[in-house]
C-alpha cells in the first residue's frame, strides 16, 4: 500500500506536468488524427516504399537540397551567437507555459487560480538560477539572496517562529497551511509583506509550487489535536509528506521534515540517540502520529536514496514558547493557562515521568542550521534539560502563581516515561545547542498567554523572545 501511494504521488506530480506539457499539442494531434482518418476513408495510402523515387527526384531537383543546407546552417549560426537570450528564455516561457497549465489543470481541485498566478510571478525572477526539474543542484551558497520558502504547517506554534526568521533574513515565504491547529493571528503581522504569501490547503492533496526550500511541518502535534481525528492525522504524515516530497522532487527543492522524538516511543534507551530504533505501539491510540512520522521519515529516506532528493530530518523533543494553542494538552501549555486561570495543574500519573523542554527559538535556529548545512540527519533538536513533571509545575508555581494548587489524574495510554534527546550529533555536525533554559523561556510564554487569555492582544506578537 505503502508503495502503491508512493507511486501515485511522484506519478501525480510528474502527470500534472507532463499533461500540462501535453497540452498544447494535443489539439493538432487530433487535428491530425482526424485528417489521417479523412484520408485514409477518401483514398488509400499508398503501398510502402512507392513513393520514394519522386520524393527523391523532388529533394535533389533545382538545388533545393543545397537551400535546406544552407538554411539550418544559417539557423544554427543564429542560435550560437545568442544562446543564452534564446535558450533561457525559450525554456523559461516553455517551463512556465507547462507550470501554467498544469496549475490550471489542478486548479479546479484546491487553490487554483491563485496557484498559477504565483507561480508565473514568482517563476520570472529566477531565471537562469532555477532549472526545471534541478534547484536543488545549485549549491545553496549561489541562491542565498532571496530564496523561495514553502513552510507547511507555517501558521502554527512552531511554524509561524520559522517565517519570522525566514522573512527576517529576506527569503520569500509561501506557509501552506490548513488552519487546522493553527491561527491567521500567528503570521497576521507579515500581512502586507510583499515577501510573504499564505495559501490555505490541505497537504493531504497535492499541490504546485516553484520553491527553492520546503520545510514540511504541518501536521497536528499535540496529543488532544491528533487523536481527534487519527486517520486524518496519519493521512496527513503519509500522503501529505509524499505530496510534498513529489513537490521537492519536481522542482528540485531541498526538503526537511519535522519529525518528532515520539518515533522513540517509549524509550528503552536513555537519553536517545538517533541510532536507536524506538519501542513505539504500532496499534496504540498514539501511533497515528509515532508511526505516521516514523512512516514519513522512511518516505524522506526513500526519496533521498531512490531519487537523489536533497532532504533533512529533524526528530524535535518538547518545545514551548509564545503562539502555543492554549489547551490544547501539552504539559507547558497546560500548566501555564492553568495557573493564570487559577485552576489546578493537573499532573497525570505520579509526575515522576520526565521531559525535555526547548524554548521555540532555539528549535528554529536548529532547523534552520539543518537546512542550511550538509548533513542529512536525523537530528535531535530538543534541550537535554530533563525535568518531571513535579519539577516543570513548581518552575510554573515559582513563575507565575506560588499558591497554584497540583491536582493528580490517571495517566494515558502510552505514555512515555523518559524523554531526553541525546545532542552530540548536532552539536558535532550542526555547531547547534539550546541557549535559553526553562526559567528564562517561560516568563516570554507567560506574557503571551496572559495577553491571549485576558484579552490584552496589544503586545501579542511583539514579545517573542525571537529577536
Ligand atoms: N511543538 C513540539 O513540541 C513538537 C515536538 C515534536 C515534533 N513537532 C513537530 O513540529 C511540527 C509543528 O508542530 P507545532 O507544535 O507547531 O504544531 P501546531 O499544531 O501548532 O502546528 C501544526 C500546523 O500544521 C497545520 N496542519 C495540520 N494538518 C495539516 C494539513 N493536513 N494540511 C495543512 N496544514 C496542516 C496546522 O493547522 C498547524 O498550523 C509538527 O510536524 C510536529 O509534529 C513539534
Amino acid at each position: 500500500m505503502m508503495m502503491s501511494s508512493s507511486s501515485m504521488a511522484g506519478a501525480g506530480s510528474s502527470e500534472l506536468i507532463y499533461r500540462g506539457h501535453d497540452g498544447a499539442p494535443q489539439p493538432l494531434a487530433d487535428e491530425s488524427a482526424t485528417a489521417a482518418g479523412s484520408y485514409s476513408s477518401s483514398a488509400k495510402p499508398p503501398p510502402h516504399g512507392t513513393n520514394k523515387a519522386p520524393l527523391l527526384r523532388y529533394v535533389m531537383g533545382e538545388q533545393r537540397l543545397l537551400f535546406a543546407l544552407l538554411g539550418m546552417a544559417l539557423a544554427s549560426l543564429v542560435f550560437l551567437l545568442a544562446p543564452s537570450a534564446s535558450s533561457s528564455s525559450s525554456s523559461s516561457v516553455a517551463h512556465l507555459a507547462a507550470v501554467g497549465l498544469a496549475a490550471r489543470q489542478y486548479g479546479g481541485r484546491s487553490s487554483g487560480g491563485a496557484v498559477s498566478s504565483r507561480v508565473a510571478f514568482e517563476a520570472e525572477p529566477r531565471r537562469g538560477i532555477l532549472h526545471p526539474g534541478g534547484a536543488g543542484r545549485v549549491p545553496l551558497g549561489l541562491k542565498r539572496k532571496g530564496l523561495r520558502v514553502v513552510v507547511t504547517g507555517g501558521a502554527g506554534f512552531v511554524g509561524s517562529h520559522l517565517v519570522d526568521r525566514l522573512l527576517a533574513r529576506g527569503d520569500s515565504v509561501i506557509v501552506v497551511d490548513n488552519l487546522f491547529t493553527g491561527r491567521k493571528e500567528n503570521v497576521l503581522h507579515h500581512a502586507g509583506n510583499p515577501n510573504f504569501e499564505m495559501i490555505r490547503h490541505d497537504v493531504v492533496e497535492p499541490i504546485l509550487l516553484e520553491v527553492d526550500q520546503i520545510y514540511h511541518l504541518a501536521c497536528p502535534a499535540s496529543p488532544v489535536h491528533y487523536k481527534h481525528n487519527p486517520v486524518k492525522t496519519i493521512k496527513t504524515n503519509v500522503v501529505g509528506t509524499l505530496n510534498m516530497l513529489g513537490l521537492a522532487k519536481r522542482v528540485g527543492a531541498r526538503f526537511l521534515l519535522t519529525s518528532t522524538s515520539e518515533v522513540y516511543g517509549d524509550p528503552l534507551q536513555h537519553p536517545q540517540v538517533e541510532t536507536y530504533w524506538g519501542n513505539v505501539n504500532p496499534i496504540g491510540v498514539r501511533s497515528c502520529y509515532d508511526e505516521g512520522k516514523r512512516t514519513a521519515e522512511t518516505l524522506t529516506m526513500d526519496y533521498h536514496r531512490g531519487a537523489n532528493l536533497e532532504v533533512r530530518i529533524a526528530r524535535i523533543f518538547n518545545t514551548y514558547g509564545p503562539r502555543m494553542c492554549i489547551d490544547d494538552g501539552r504539559v507547558v501549555s497546560n500548566f501555564v493557562a492553568q495557573a493564570l486561570r487559577k485552576e489546578p495543574l493537573t499532573v497525570y500519573g505520579d509526575g515522576k515521568q520526565t521531559r525535555s523542554f526547548q524554548y521555540v527559538s532555539d528549535l528554529v535556529e536548529g532547523l534552520m542550521k539543518l537546512m542550511e548545512g550538509e548533513h542529512v540527519g536525523p537530528f535531535n533538536l530538543g534541550n537535554p534539560g530533563e525535568f518531571t513533571m513535579l519539577e516543570l509545575a513548581k518552575v510554573v508555581q515559582d513563575t507565575i502563581d506560588p499558591n497554584a494548587r497540583i491536582e493528580f489524574r490517571p495517566n494515558t495510554a502510552d505514555d512515555p516515561h523518559k524523554r531526553k534527546p541525546d545532542i552530540s550529533r548536532a552539536k558535532d555536525l550542526l555547531g547547534w545547542e539550546p541557549k535559553i533554559s526553562l526559567k528564562k523561556g517561560l516568563p516570554l510564554m507567560v506574557q503571551d498567554f496572559r495577553n491571549r487569555i485576558f484579552g490584552d492582544q496589544k503586545d501579542a506578537n511583539a514579545n517573542t523572545g525571537d529577536n
